[in-house]
């Protein structure tokens, strides 16, 4: 078989900031209540930054942990994606911010704003690097501060968001171009424009000059997520030549538990193949994948060669999904 280059993880870090909010908490100022959360959505916390922490501290401090467990130094790293819709500043992209903060030689850095999708569509950019031999050693962050976007009047969006970061180190790996080789096997990667209005935030640079706040039509969200989420892991696992069923794991993005159980029904997989961090971590957008991906190696459930199914749908609508083998 004709040897290929894969891009393959050899690390993964995750951060997420010290405080704590739990629905208890949002309930003194929201009109919510625990139950409701709980039972509509699954979350039962969220961690929320501080005003002074930016994104790019997030982002960094989930990097340092993944080029520690790669055994890499960021001396390394000659190229960084982070998918984030939580920029520190219009400009420069989060990725030179991070460049910068890490002291990493120049090399390639910009980021991705495809926002709950990014870190899969971050993955499928990198991989155009790495898989070509373009870069030794690249970082793929995930890193979002959600809470900045929410407009805390809303009790049908606040309640929902939190914020963290992920990170993966990224390396070519010469394979043998089949279904066991370590690395990224396939993805399928979707945008619709045309459904902005159901899942967006109301400023920008060039409209009005605001951040803005997120608005959602929720239940409108959820009717399109399971269809497009389920056409994609059956596209992206057509890519792989792998089937849904040998999949070991399935990491999806953490935005509601019943959009997570609809997916797992709608395609035959088992529950217990599916990695949840909503109860803990609620939706922290880009990061939500990478950072449990850390949670789940970290406690041991995945382990080196495992398949990976990751799969999202955000704003735009952007949804994609993609094939890792650990
Ligand atoms: N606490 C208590 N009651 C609430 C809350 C709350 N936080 N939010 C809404 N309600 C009320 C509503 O006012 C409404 O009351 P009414 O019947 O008296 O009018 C009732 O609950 C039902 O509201 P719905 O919006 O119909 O509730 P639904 O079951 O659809 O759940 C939710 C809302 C959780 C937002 C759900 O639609 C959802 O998760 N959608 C998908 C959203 C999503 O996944 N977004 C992220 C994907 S993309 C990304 O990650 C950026």
């Amino acid at each position: 078989m004709t040897k290929v280059l894969r891009s393959v993880v050899t690390g993964v870090g995750g951060y997420l900031p010290e405080r704590v909010v739990t629905n208890d908490d949002l309930a003194k100022f929201v009109d919510t209540n625990d139950e409701w959360i709980v039972e509509r959505t699954g979350i039962r916390q969220r961690h929320r930054a501080p005003d002074d922490q930016p994104v790019s501290e997030l982002a960094v401090n989930a990097a340092r942990k993944a080029l520690a467990a790669a055994g890499r130094t960021p001396a390394d790293v000659d190229l960084i994606v982070v998918a984030t819709t939580t920029a520190d500043l219009t400009f420069p992209a989060v990725a030179t911010i991070v460049q910068r903060k890490l002291g990493c030689p120049i090399g390639i850095a910009f980021d991705v704003q495809a926002v709950c999708s990014g870190f899969v569509y971050a993955m499928a950019v990198a991989d155009g690097f790495v898989a070509r031999d373009r870069s030794k050693c690249a970082l793929v962050i995930g890193a979002e501060t959600m809470t900045r976007l929410m407009d805390w009047t809303d009790r049908g969006t606040c309640v929902l968001f939190g914020d963290g970061a992920g990170a993966v180190v990224l390396e070519p790996v010469a394979g043998e171009g089949t279904i066991v080789d370590r690395g990224l096997l396939g993805f399928a990667l979707r945008a619709d424009g045309t459904k902005q209005d159901m899942l967006y935030v109301d400023g920008g640079p060039s409209t009005n000059g605001q951040v803005g706040k997120l608005r959602m039509q929720g239940n409108q969200v959820f009717r399109h997520a399971v269809v497009n989420i389920s056409e994609a892991v059956t596209a992206a696992a057509a890519d792989a030549g792998i089937e849904v069923s040998s999949v070991d794991w399935f990491i999806p993005h953490q935005a509601n538990i019943r959009i997570l159980e609809g997916v797992a029904r709608r395609l035959g997989i088992d529950e217990k193949k599916v990695i949840t961090t909503l109860s803990e971590h609620a939706n922290t957008s880009a990061a939500s994948i990478p950072l449990a991906l850390d949670q789940a190696i970290n406690d041991g459930r995945i382990k080196p060669g495992h398949l990976l199914l990751l799969e999202a749908m955000g704003g735009g609508f952007t949804w994609g999904a993609c094939v890792v083998r650990l």
